[in-house]
């Protein structure tokens, strides 16, 4: 994972208006850990799939087939045929207009999947998400708990861009929740960070607004992997004075992450 260095980090909390202190005489002696901003002891490290896959790496023993765990192979090929899918729909009309379907981007064995809206214009001509000024925003929301971009997962309710950025439609998030939901099997994230409120409203299964959903700890219908609300970065972008709000989610991430770790 690429670290951070410390002009860059500082750049980062600056982005989410995160004041820094640092007295001068320490400065010079100790600088800050570029890697936890909270002072915890997160580990960052994306997992090597063998260290993810440690009973399968054993099951190479002979033994009855429907006790087998899945194959690190057989995951790859599930990944590999999901993201074929997702880059052939047809299954709502966004596919007319759209330039190409975003599937995400990031770790398939990341701690911390994101879950945004769907794709705005330059993430349908890239083909990635939150690539355009919200993702420069999400960017350094993720750099503030010390997090890389490539460490974690990063997707989107709708996989292909409503026309005019408007509002993705009940139809279509139902058309492409079974993306997402097999995303989240395939990832098994430790915690969701779910951002906006199309986001936690779909996975949350809940239709109140995003005031009421954050700051609240949901755990995804039927799992018990934990959701963390928060506001969409673009709503940040317009709204400064909601980062110190969602700074507050950033911890909770942080804090659930270094509790699992
Ligand atoms: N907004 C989102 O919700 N997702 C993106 O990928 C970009 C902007």
């Amino acid at each position: 994972m690429q670290k951070l260095t410390e002009s860059q980090r500082l750049a980062y909390l600056s982005a989410m208006d995160i004041d820094v202190f640092v007295p001068r005489d320490v400065a010079a002696v100790a600088p800050l850990d570029a890697t936890t901003p909270l002072g915890g002891s997160l580990k960052l490290s994306v997992p090597a799939p063998e260290q993810r896959h440690d009973d399968e790496a054993v099951s190479s023993a002979p033994i009855a087939a429907e006790t087998a765990t899945p194959s690190v192979a057989d995951a790859a090929r599930r990944w590999a045929l999901l993201q074929h899918d997702v880059q052939r729909c047809t299954q709502c009309r966004l596919h007319e207009t759209r330039t190409r379907p975003v599937f995400g981007s990031g770790s398939r064995f990341a701690r911390l999947l994101i879950i945004g809206e769907a794709p705005g214009a330059e993430e349908d001509k890239q083909g990635e998400p939150f690539v355009g000024p919200a993702g420069q925003m999400l960017t350094s929301m993720l750099s503030a708990i010390g997090l890389a971009r490539d460490a974690v997962f990063i997707a989107n309710v709708l996989k292909c861009r409503p026309p005019q950025n408007r509002d993705p439609r009940g139809d279509e998030m139902a058309s492409c929740r079974g993306y997402l939901t097999a995303q989240i099997a395939e990832i098994q994230p430790e915690v969701i960070l779910a951002v906006g409120r199309f986001s936690a409203q779909q996975l949350l299964d809940l239709d109140q607004p995003l005031g009421k959903l954050r700051g609240k700890a949901h755990t995804l219908p039927g799992d018990d992997i934990p959701v963390v609300v928060t506001y969409h970065p673009a709503y940040l972008l317009r709204t400064p004075a909601a980062k110190a709000k969602t700074w507050q989610d950033l911890k909770r991430v942080h804090a659930l992450l270094g509790a699992q770790s």
